[in-house]
């Protein structure tokens, strides 16, 4: 991958407007998001195009400050809680993989490498502890949590990725459980290998996207549901420092670092932009969205 991003300072922190406190800012609703810390990530294995080139190659301390730059950040802006690190699971710190939880029943993934194949019952245990009532997928259909499918800023339509990791097998259980509209998208570039790596629904109502990583039919579709001045499309520069790997949270969008361009683009729109250098992630083919795990609306008792 191009490694012009991926080697750098150490994790920094800086904003592009000056910070609003939460206090004074309180949203309506309290999001909660699941984060599980770096203490025992790495890249050791290769199961995406980002991973190659970089094994061994993360540097554990720089990623423990990157990630707590992205928890500060986000900690003013929701309730952050955390699940364990478990030896064996390197990867378990890309949370959003974990499932698809929403009104207190959680998908949990079933992953399609073996090698993640682990964190499963880690995740299912966290759950089951929380007081959600658990819908476990078949083996055969492979499905890769919130990392495959997001909600629309209202939650009636579920886009749902599929292409190397969620099979669209796995779609028709997601509809059953929620009784919502799914919407089936075909990722074609690797290197953008789960949804949440190039799509991010925002909660104006917009759409932040790079369509170069959809098939013909599925830009087709995404156009339909946004129309032209809903979608901001990235370029493929922003789209390699994953800038649609980004967190809406009410008006701020937490991210890694970004084009200036672009930038001016989110805050022309009316949204506080947050970068988080998380370059150690990126290694493993992460930022700030795969780190993060949205449990709005709470967590089931
Ligand atoms: N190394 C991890 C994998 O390949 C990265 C997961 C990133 N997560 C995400 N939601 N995109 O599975």
């Amino acid at each position: 991958m191009d490694s012009s991003f991926q080697s750098g300072d150490p994790a920094t922190f800086h904003q592009s407007l000056p910070f609003t406190p939460s206090r004074t800012n309180t949203p309506a609703i309290q999001h909660t998001l699941l984060m599980c810390k770096p203490t025992l990530y790495d890249v050791n294995y290769v199961i995406n195009p980002w991973m190659s080139g970089n094994l061994g190659k993360s540097i554990r301390a720089h990623a423990m400050q990157q990630w707590q730059s992205l928890y500060d950040a986000l900690s003013r802006l929701a309730e952050v809680v955390l699940i364990e690190p478990v030896l064996g699971s390197p990867d378990m710190v890309f949370t959003a993989n974990a499932g698809l939880a929403r009104e207190g029943r959680v998908a949990i993934s079933s992953f399609f490498h073996p090698e993640r194949q682990a964190e499963e019952q880690h995740f299912r245990r966290w759950f089951v502890d929380a007081g959600y009532k658990i819908i476990d997928l078949a083996r055969e259909t492979p499905f890769e949590g919130e990392g495959d499918a997001l909600f629309s800023a209202d939650g009636a339509r579920l886009w749902v990725g599929y292409g190397s990791r969620t099979l669209q097998s796995s779609h028709a259980t997601l509809r059953e459980v929620w009784n919502v509209e799914v919407s089936s998208l075909h990722l074609i570039d690797p290197r953008f290998y789960h949804l949440d790596t190039c799509f991010a629904p925002l909660e104006d109502g917009s759409l932040l996207y790079y369509p170069a990583a959809f098939d013909e039919p599925s830009r087709a579709l995404i156009e339909s549901f946004y129309s032209l001045d809903r979608r901001i499309a990235v370029t493929e520069a922003d789209a390699l420092r994953f800038a649609c790997n980004a967190v809406n949270i009410d008006q701020t969008i937490v991210l890694n670092r970004i084009s200036p361009e672009l930038e001016a683009t989110l805050r022309a729109s009316g949204f506080n932009v947050i970068q988080v250098e998380l370059d150690e992630f990126l290694k493993a083919g992460g930022a700030a969205k795969c780190l993060v795990m949205k449990l709005t609306p709470g967590l089931a008792n």
